[in-house]
Order: C-alpha cells, then structure tokens, then sequence
C-alpha cells in the first residue's frame, strides 16, 4: 500500500514530523488506538429506521386491545404496512402486575382480552402477538429499566391502567427482573420490538412523594436529569447493555428492535449508539409547534451519530393531534418531512380509526418514506441554519449526485430563501433539478441558485439531482451514515445551548422551564465545527469537512475507494490556542499517514493517503495534552474519500 504524505505549506519539515513520535498513549487504555472495526450496533433489525405504530401518543395508558388491533386493521387496509409501517407497539399501561411466586409478568386481561389464556392468574400476549404477525406485521412491547414505570412516576389517581396490588406486584419493570421478562416478551410472547424506559431509574429516588408515601420503593436516583454529573452514566449503560445481551440471546434469529428511552440524558450520546437500534434526544414530544421544535433542534445537529443499526429518536410522530392536526397540515407536513430527512423512526401516535384522509396522504407519502428508509443510512446535514429557515440535505443511495433537501420555514412570517448550488455540494454551473414531494411537481431547471417562497411552517421537500462539486468523490460530510465519531473528544458533557425550549410536557409553565439534557453540545459536526461554527483554518474557510474536538477517533465504511483526502489543522474557532494536534489515517487498524503536530495558526496541512483494499479507516486526532479539558477544535477539511 502505497502512502503519500504531503505538507502544502511546510515541506521543509516533512522529513522529521515524520519521524516525531506521537504522544505514548499506546496499548489497551488507548482510548485513540485504531480497532480496525465499525463499532455501531448492528444487531436487531434496523437497517433503515423502523416504521409503525405505537399506542402512546394516540391513548396514553387508555390503551385497550381493541383499540390497537383497530389501528393495526387500518394500517394494512389504507396500504400504510405495504409502505413499510410494520410495528406495532405497545407502551405503557399494558401490565396488571408481577406474580409474586414467581416474578411473571401479568397482563391486564380487561383491556387485553385475548391474553387471558391458561387459567386463573395466567395470561400470554401470544394470541396477540399470533394475530399481529399473522397480518403480517411486527409487535412491540414496551418496560422499564427500573423497577417502576413512567405512568406509575408521573401518573395521577385518574391515570388509567396503573399496574395493581402490593409494592412488590407493582414493580413491573426490568430492574432485577431484565433477562426473565426479555425471554418472556420475546421467547415465550413472541414480541419483536421493546422500547425501555428509564423513570424507574430516575424518578423513585428518596426525596419523591411516591416514594416517602410508601406507594414504592427507592431506586437510586441514578439519572439526574439537571445534572449528568450526578448521573450514574455508567451504571446506566450497563443495565441497557445488560438488556442488548438478553435481547440477542432470546432472539437467535435477530429479529428485534432495541429502543433506548433515556431522553438524551446519562450521556446517550457517547454510548447508546453501540448499545442499541434508537436512542431518544429528548424529553417527550407534545401536539405543540414549540415542542416539536425542541425535540426536532435535539436530533438535527446530529448527523454523524445516526447510521443504519442505529438512529437518533427524536420521539414518535404526533401528526393527527394538536398543532398537527387535519386543520394544520402545512404544521403535519413539516413535522413529517423533517422526521423522514432526520432519519427519525416514523412511529404513527395518532388513533388511524379516524384519520382522514389527508393525514392518511402524509403518513403514506412514498416518496418521504423513501427518503426516511434510504438505505444509505445518511441523516440530513443542515446546509443552512438561523432561527427562522433551516436547509437540511440528505445524500440518497450510492449516488452521491442523487439528494433530498428540505427548506423549512420555523417562524410564522413568509420567507424568500435563496436555495444555492453550494447548499447541495452541487457545481454551480450545471443545471440542478428539483421536484417537489408534496406535488410531485418538476421545478424548472436552474444553475447557481434559485428563489424559493416558504410560508410560514412550511417545509419544502424535493428530490435533487445535479453535477457534483467534488468530481469522483465524496466528503465524508455528505455521507454521515458512514462515518461515526467513535470517540468524539468531549470529556465534559454539556448541554447543546441552542436547542429550543418548549414547554414542558410535564410541568407546562411552573417552575423556569426545562433545559435539553441531551449532553451534545461538542460532539462531532458535519460541516461545521462541534460548536456550530464554520469551519477554518488559518484564515482558509471549508464548506466542507468533519468538525470535532482533538483526542477522537472517527471510523469511516469504505466502499472500495482507492485514496482519502483532508486539508487538517486546528480550527480558528478554538479556545485554546497552544495545544498541538497530530492527524493520524488508519486502514484496517494500520497508520497509514501523519500530519505534523499542528497548532492554532498552523496553515492547513494535506494528506492524501491511498486507502484501496481497505474496509475500515480512522481518523484520530491526537492532542499532546491528555485529559482534553482543552477541547481544541478541530478541522479535517475537505475531508474526502475518491474513487
Ligand atoms: C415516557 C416516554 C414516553 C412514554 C411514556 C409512558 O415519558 O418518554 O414516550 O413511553 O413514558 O409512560
């Protein structure tokens, strides 16, 4: 394997940078040292996002199996499980108790009548889960990491369904319980799909009232949601990895789904993408325009932590309710086209039974659940962003030059958006071809840019097709599905600051408000820097790159290219000025190339490293400093793979 090594601006020092020896953080505690490995979750089945149905958004704990099957029957008869919504879930408010002789799971057979199978204090959601999948479809059930459920946490005393009798029979979740209900829910019932919530682990600490009141027993608090540093992260990512290992034992065949509801809290970020299918960003979603935005701001800056086995959940859909229901649809659209770009599961919340048809129209828009099930996995990178109009792009299949884009107007005035070449990755002057998803609609050809009107809430969404800017390759940008920021250089988990701030689904206006937990704020960026900045080095601007904190490793899906390509340095942006950076490309676990060690001011350095026959590379940074309490940013620019 022939490496080539070029130093644009200080070829004089080539020979011995060469020659300097990285840092000495070798062997097993090297948290930098190349594994030769893609190390996101591919277990389970969630190639491309899950798409269904799920009783929470539609019925609360009011959920009966009546209601559910009715949905399901809907579902298949209106075409939407040809289209690919096959899961249908239930969450909370199924459970009657846990049987005491033996810790079994009890069913409420009032609401789920089929389930009262095999005799006094006996039930099986098999008759259920036979039905379902004899429609064809797939069912999912829902738990708790504690000992206790959300409902039982937040509830009142009209809460419907709320599990019954001792304190001992109410602990339904899996706390102590976790491989006993995984083989019950997926061996015995025959489920296909769990989301895990994690109240029990969060909300029965020793202060809570129902907790003092006696109606539960304390559990940690080991999640905090004001404070990821009274956040047991790591005990929290063992139990949900304890729950992956039972999941993969009583499903031989695979045939699972893995949800990850800890709302962004315990750090997700850094870990849930190799423990399961979806991770939740955010605090629950409402029919609210202001909520939506907040779970939507949660996912959107996240690009490179989404890829095909694992996605960012910004919460179920709630297109039908509220702020998107049938007397909003320019609101239900949006809500819609911006999960189907975000590569968000497509998780229907609304009662199907009286959907008209216009909602019916949104849910089954093929060509939006294309672009959400493309299985090149890219989430949308934001190519424009204000508080007022975002522009999201999504590199679609294994044609760099085929992309959806989406304009999204959040305010309530019209906007006159300029949609560039550029935006696209596009060359200015070829033409670029548009249609529109909702109309279907060709737009007129055009070079250089083009005048868009967006109402007020609107999102515009086209197909794209135009000549690349990048002849014969691919920024690592615009293939966020194959490249994940391993190790992403944050040591100090932080809120990302410019999430929006709705109302609480919760506590509506007492109190100040809640503030995002999801500790993003640092993580890797595509096209900007893990700050939202552009990105630039001494003086130099890149469209294009991957922007992320010094002390990380980026691992990258090659797909027979034969050389990468990346401008590097330390970016203007940084706060700290004086630590020096080393570049590092890795085939298969191999070093491949080095740049010099790089400081703030250092013009950009080129590597160029020849990469065919490999199948993973990786991009360590590696700052002389350990600790990374410097959080230097920095910048491969141009990053690039070339045929
Ligand atoms: C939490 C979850 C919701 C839902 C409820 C059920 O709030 O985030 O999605 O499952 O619990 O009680």
């Amino acid at each position: 394997m022939k490496l080539k090594l070029r130093l644009a601006t200080c070829g004089l020092f080539a020979v011995s940078l060469l020659l300097t020896a990285v840092p000495a953080m070798a062997g097993d505690a090297d948290p930098l040292a190349a594994t030769g490995r893609w190390s996101v979750y591919t277990a389970g089945r969630a190639a491309t996002p899950p798409m269904g149905w799920s009783s929470w958004n539609a019925f609360g704990t009011d959920v009966t199996e009546a209601r559910v099957l009715d949905s399901a029957n809907t579902i298949v008869a209106s075409g939407l499980a040809a289209k690919g919504y096959l899961y249908i879930n239930i969450d909370d408010g199924w459970w009657l108790k846990r049987r005491q002789s033996d810790g079994r799971m009890q069913v409420r057979t009032v609401i789920f009548p089929s389930a009262a199978v095999g005799g006094k204090d006996e039930s099986s959601f098999r008759p259920f889960t036979d039905k379902i999948h004899s429609m064809g479809l797939k069912a999912g059930i829902y738990s708790d990491l504690g000992r206790n459920s959300c409902s039982q946490a937040y509830g009142g005393p009209s809460t419907p369904n709320l599990p019954e009798g001792t304190v001992a029979e109410r602990e339904v979740g899996l706390y102590g319980h976790a491989e006993k209900d995984i083989k019950l829910y997926f061996q015995d019932w025959g489920f296909d799909f769990i989301k895990v919530d994690g109240c029990g682990v969060r909300a029965f600490g020793p202060d809570s009232g129902k907790v003092t009141s006696g109606q539960y027993r304390v559990l940690g608090p080991m999640i905090d949601f004001q404070s990821v540093n009274r956040t047991d992260v790591a005990e929290i990512k063992k139990l949900y990895g304890e729950v992956a290992d039972h999941l993969k034992r009583y499903n031989p065949d695979g045939d699972f789904v893995f949800s990850i509801c800890a709302w962004g809290s315990a750090d997700v970020r850094s870990w849930s993408r190799t423990v399961g299918n979806l991770s939740r960003t955010s605090d629950d979603i409402t029919p609210s325009w202001g909520r939506m935005l907040t779970n939507l701001d949660s996912a959107a800056t996240r690009a490179l932590y989404a890829h095909p086995g694992s996605w960012n959940d910004p919460d179920m859909l709630f297109v039908g309710h509220g702020d998107f229901d049938e007397h909003h649809l320019t609101e239900a659209r949006s809500h819609f086209a911006l999960w189907a770009m975000l590569s968000a599961p497509l998780i229907i919340g609304y009662d199907l039974r009286k959907a008209p048809p216009e909602l019916m129209e949104i849910f089954g828009n093929s060509e939006l659940i294309a672009i959400n099930q493309d299985p090149a996995g890219n989430q949308a990178v934001l190519a424009y962003e204000t508080d007022d109009v975002q522009i999201f792009v999504k590199s679609r299949g294994d044609d760099p030059a085929h992309k959806a884009v989406a304009i999204f107007n959040r305010g309530t005035a019209a906007q006159e958006v300029t949609l560039s070449a550029d935006h696209l990755k596009y060359a200015a002057g070829a033409d670029v071809q548009l249609t529109d998803l909702w109309t279907k609609a060709a737009l007129p050809a055009f070079k250089g840019e083009v005048k868009l009107r967006v109402e007020p809430r609107q999102t515009l969404v086209f197909d794209a097709r135009g000549m690349r800017a990048l002849d014969g390759g691919v920024y690592l940008s615009e293939m966020p599905g194959r490249v994940n920021p391993a190790v992403d250089g944050v040591v100090t988990p932080q809120a990302d600051p410019f999430i929006h701030r709705g109302v609480s689904p919760w506590a509506g206006t007492r109190g100040r408000g809640d503030l995002p937990m999801y500790a993003g704020w640092g993580g890797a960026q595509a096209d900007v820097t893990p700050y939202g900045r552009s990105l630039q080095i001494a003086g130099k601007p890149f469209a294009s790159g991957i922007g992320i904190l010094a002390n990380s490793r980026l691992e990258v899906r090659l797909s027979g290219e034969r050389r990468f390509t990346a401008s590097v340095g330390v970016d203007d942006s940084t706060l700290d000025t004086s630590t020096p950076v080393t570049f590092q490309v890795y085939g298969d676990g191999k070093l491949l190339g080095q740049s010099s060690a790089l400081r703030f001011g250092s013009a950009p350095e080129e590597l160029t490293v020849e990469v065919a026959g490999y199948k993973i590379l990786e991009l360590v940074a590696r700052s002389t400093v350990s600790g990374n309490a410097e959080r230097t940013v920095v910048t491969w620019g141009n990053a690039a793979l070339l045929k």
